[in-house]
């Protein structure tokens, strides 16, 4: 099966992303054909500062490498060192209807948060369908916010598909079942938009300082407590059902204080991710291997792009047979 994600380099990669996507990605680079790229022409709609956005870029690279991403057995690259997705985007805007994007719920959210409604913004679903159009791509793994823009994508392909001949591969999302939706320290869903994530590279003052704000409520330390709340939840994501069993007897029982629970949670993220941390500290420590691994993933994927592509320029008359 051909699966492919991409992650917008847009700061510090946080618990939503590991367990809402990247952890579930990576996963399937055992038994698939992983393709997997950071999307930095998507982080460009949100008009970032460059040095931003290339120090963002970067440090996504070694997040994804360091979690595991392995660049031989997938192919691992740069959007941007693809550009035949930006061709793509052009060929499917002529056939998306204002009306498909103006229901787009990402982009409105982002308008209310005060983000400029610049035409890069509002035809992200376009960009982001060429994406997975453009490698065949069979599974998409992703948390349920993109569920509408997978479902924009299908919609897309099947109108393209009925004008032109079969061409494009129908697209299907996969979001995992147990963390749909991670909670920030708030209770919202954790977001960088919302500044509440608990981060998962930075130091271990900063994460500690996160985990200690994560809200709770004001019961007693003899009363038994709620285990449908965000400290609960977010615990669980790294026990397995029996440690989440024995949580839940604690919960339920007296003398827990919120306070510990937190000290130990925040122990149980260091701990697992002790040996991430250091591998990217490797890479850190010399990126001439982190730019290797995209320039040898952009030329696999330009390969699978450019046979597509020919199909889509003759298809659509842009090209002769
Ligand atoms: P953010 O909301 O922090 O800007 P992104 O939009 O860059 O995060 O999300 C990158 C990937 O991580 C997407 O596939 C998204 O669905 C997933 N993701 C982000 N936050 C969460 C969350 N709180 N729970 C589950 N998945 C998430
Ligand atoms: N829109 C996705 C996000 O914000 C990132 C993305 C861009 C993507 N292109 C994609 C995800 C293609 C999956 C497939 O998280």
């Amino acid at each position: 099966m051909r699966v492919l994600s991409g992650i917008q380099p847009s700061g510090s990669l946080h618990l939503g992303n590991y367990f809402g996507m990247m952890s579930r990605m990576i996963e399937y680079q055992n038994q698939n054909d992983l393709f997997c790229f950071i999307a930095n022409y998507h982080a460009l709609t949100t008009l970032p500062e460059s040095k931003d956005l290339s120090r963002n870029t970067f440090n996504a690279a070694c997040d994804f490498l360091a979690l595991g991403l392995d660049p031989e057995r997938s192919t691992f690259w740069l959007q941007s060192d693809v550009p035949q997705v930006t061709e793509l985007t052009w060929i499917l805007s002529s056939l998306v209807n204002r009306g498909l994007l103006d229901r787009a719920t990402s982009y409105k959210d982002k308008i209310t948060q005060g983000l400029n409604p610049n035409i890069g913004l509002y035809s992200y679903p376009i960009l982001m369908a060429a994406d997975i159009l453009l490698f065949n791509s069979q599974i998409v793994p992703v948390g349920k916010d993109q569920k509408q823009h997978l479902e924009m994508t299908r919609e897309i392909a099947n109108k393209f598909n009925r004008k032109y001949g079969n061409i494009f591969v129908l697209p299907k999302e996969d979001i995992g079942k147990n963390n749909q939706l991670v909670p920030g320290i708030d209770g919202r869903k954790m977001s960088k938009s919302y500044n509440n994530t608990i981060p998962i590279f930075e130091k271990n003052t900063i994460i500690r300082k996160k985990v200690m704000k994560i809200i709770t409520d004001t019961a007693d330390i003899n009363d038994t407590k709620n285990t449908n709340t965000t400290l609960f939840q977010l615990y669980s994501l790294f026990l397995d059902e029996n440690a989440q069993k024995e949580l839940e007897l604690r919960y339920k029982g007296k003398g827990l204080r919120y306070g510990d629970i937190k000290q130990e949670f925040f122990e149980k993220i260091m701990d697992y991710f002790e040996p991430f941390r250091k591998k990217r500290q490797a890479l850190v420590d010399k990126p001439s291997n982190v730019i290797d691994a995209l320039k040898i993933g952009s030329e696999k994927a330009t390969k699978v792009a450019e046979e597509v592509l020919v199909n889509v320029r003759i298809a659509t008359g842009i090209s002769e047979k």
